[in-house]
């Protein structure tokens, strides 16, 4: 009879194998790590605890039987990223290509119930052929038992997905289903169908990069909120990412230590918004100048550039911030930009982190192809986004408030906290040009100069409404402030809303326009 001590190390030498040295060569030949490598990446050292590392799949078709390796694809448990816990999943495509068998998936909802009994994040590393063909239905129902949990556990705990290789059909739906998924550069790819159906069914030749690559996920359909050049950068940035979540929705997000650095005033915001209110700047230096160092991390970078979202710290405190960004389309709202920014602050909400909005919006973007996609129930996501939310709100207008988008953009009428603006700010129905020849159209057309008129209504009107201080008479803007002071009351702003208490009347859950 073996050595009962023995048998153990030799079956733990066997599943830390995964599908044996060659299928862990190859996949290293193609620039990826193995499921174990990953996870050592991302955990303290020491850390990590697995279960069910012997696991082995039952299924017993197509001779699959005679076939099984210890964890069945796909290495699970728990441990530490910066000294907080986390759970983890991560799939060995050593092992029949990462597929998803009964047993795999069961391995995975294991970590997820732990997850959720226990409030903490969990991060799933994605590299898998999909259901496991062999298995049929049973692998179906896999997913699904996946998919519901990702559900119940949304807006309880976070949940990171880290896509690390393929990731296709149905496998793309728990992904979808989490907080925040990162993407690998040239090594993996997300798509429900592959290459060769759409071929077939669209005749549209693509390659498996360009039809759902990170790039292509990252800037032109907004799945991924991460583009990463390589793995390490992939994991590192999930660590980033952490650092600024709390552990589960009854928790603050951690906070770094603060002294406060003499008076905080930023004079570089002074002189920051061009004289011509037409000329862009960038949203994402008033961020820089008003957030800690260097703490602004950005989501969703590549993709509906008009409008900037990501964490960053005030004072050590985790904020999200949403900015309009000047610099793309004139900081414009339009489907995307509206979508995009719409599901950081629900984010942000169910996870107590307070949101500060930076308001430079000319309006929304007008046109037959915004009309017939949506718009106005895209653009209402956003408003919804905002009114609902309980969190610290704090809006800062540095130029433009324009008609409705001032409305959405975290207007005090909506439920923001408090808003300041910087004396550059013109809070309007529409830009003076624009409401001049409307509502001056007969007296222009009257004119011996219509040119000359039409320029003396803008000034009128420019005089009249392109300030702040129609809206602070009446309390929509509670102070006009010194751009260069703007850190300095968030500091205290921030601070003066720490324990904020709000709360939505009963109900089931609302019904955002989807
Ligand atoms: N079920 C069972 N085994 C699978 C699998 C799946 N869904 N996907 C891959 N595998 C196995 C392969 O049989 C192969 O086994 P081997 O190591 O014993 O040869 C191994 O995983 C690696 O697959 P391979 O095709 O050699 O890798 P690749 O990098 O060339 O291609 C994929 C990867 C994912 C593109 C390709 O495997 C594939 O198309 N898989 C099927 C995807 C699918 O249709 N899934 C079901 C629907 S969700």
């Amino acid at each position: 009879k073996q050595n009962p001590l023995e048998m153990l190390r030799e079956k733990n030498e066997q599943a830390l194998k995964g599908g044996g040295v060659e299928r862990i060569a190859a996949q290293h030949a193609k620039g990826k790590l193995t499921a174990r490598e990953r996870i050592s990446l991302l955990l303290d050292e020491g850390s990590f605890q697995e279960l069910d590392r012997f696991v082995v799949h039952r299924g017993t078709d197509f001779g699959i039987d005679r076939e099984k390796y210890l964890g069945d694809g796909v290495v699970t448990g728990f441990g530490k990223v910066l000294g907080r816990l986390v759970y983890v999943f991560s799939q060995d495509f050593t092992v029949f290509g990462g597929s998803l068998s009964e047993a795999h998936a069961e391995k995975i909802v294991k970590i997820m119930d732990l997850a959720m009994k226990n409030g903490a994040p969990v991060i799933g590393l994605n590299d898998s052929g999909g259901a496991r063909i062999q298995e049929g239905v049973s692998s179906l129902g896999g997913y699904a038992d996946i998919f519901y949990r990702n559900t119940l556990a949304s807006g309880v705990i976070p949940q990171i997905s880290a896509i690390m290789g393929p990731c296709a059909g149905g496998a793309v739906y728990s992904p979808a289903i989490t907080d925040f998924i990162l993407m690998v550069e040239q090594t993996s790819y997300m798509f429900v169908t592959g290459p060769n159906v759409v071929k077939t069914v669209t005749q549209e030749q693509v390659s498996a990069e360009e039809l759902g690559g990170a790039m292509t996920h990252a800037s032109k359909s907004g799945v991924t909120h991460f583009a990463c050049a390589n793995e390490v950068a992939c994991i590192d940035q999930i660590k980033h990412l952490l650092s600024y979540l709390p552990q589960n929705c009854e928790e603050e997000a951690p906070s770094l230590p603060y002294e406060t650095k003499g008076d905080e005033l930023r004079p570089a915001l002074d002189t920051l918004v061009p004289e011509n209110p037409n000329h862009p700047y960038d949203m994402r230096e008033v961020t820089a100048e008003i957030a800690d160092g260097d703490s602004f991390l950005e989501v969703h970078k590549d993709f509906a550039e008009n409008i900037v979202v990501g964490f960053a710290r005030i004072a050590g405190r985790s904020v999200g911030v949403v900015g309009n960004q000047p610099a793309v389309l004139a900081g414009v709202l339009d489907i995307h930009a509206s979508i995009k920014a719409a599901r950081f602050v629900r984010f942000c909400d169910c996870f107590n982190i307070p949101l500060l909005v930076l308001v430079d919006v000319p309006g929304f973007l007008p046109g037959t192809d915004q009309e017939w996609n949506g718009i106005i129930s895209n653009g209402a996501k956003l408003l919804y986004a905002f009114s609902e939310a309980t969190v610290p709100r704090i809006t800062v207008i540095t130029r433009k408030a324009y008609g409705g988008a001032y409305d959405v953009m975290n207007s005090k009428h909506i439920g923001a906290d408090l808003n300041f603006a910087w004396p550059s700010a013109e809070i309007a129905v529409m830009g003076a040009k624009g409401a001049a020849e409307i509502i001056f159209k007969r007296e222009i057309a009257r004119s011996d100069n219509p040119e000359a008129k039409l320029r003396e209504k803008i000034d009128e009107f420019t005089d009249r409404f392109a300030n702040p201080y129609t809206a602070a008479e009446r309390g929509y803007v509670d102070e006009v402030i010194l751009p260069s002071e703007t850190r300095q009351r968030l500091i205290r702003a921030f601070d003066m809303l720490e324990n904020k208490v709000d709360t939505l009347p009963r109900k089931k859950h609302g019904n955002i326009p989807l």
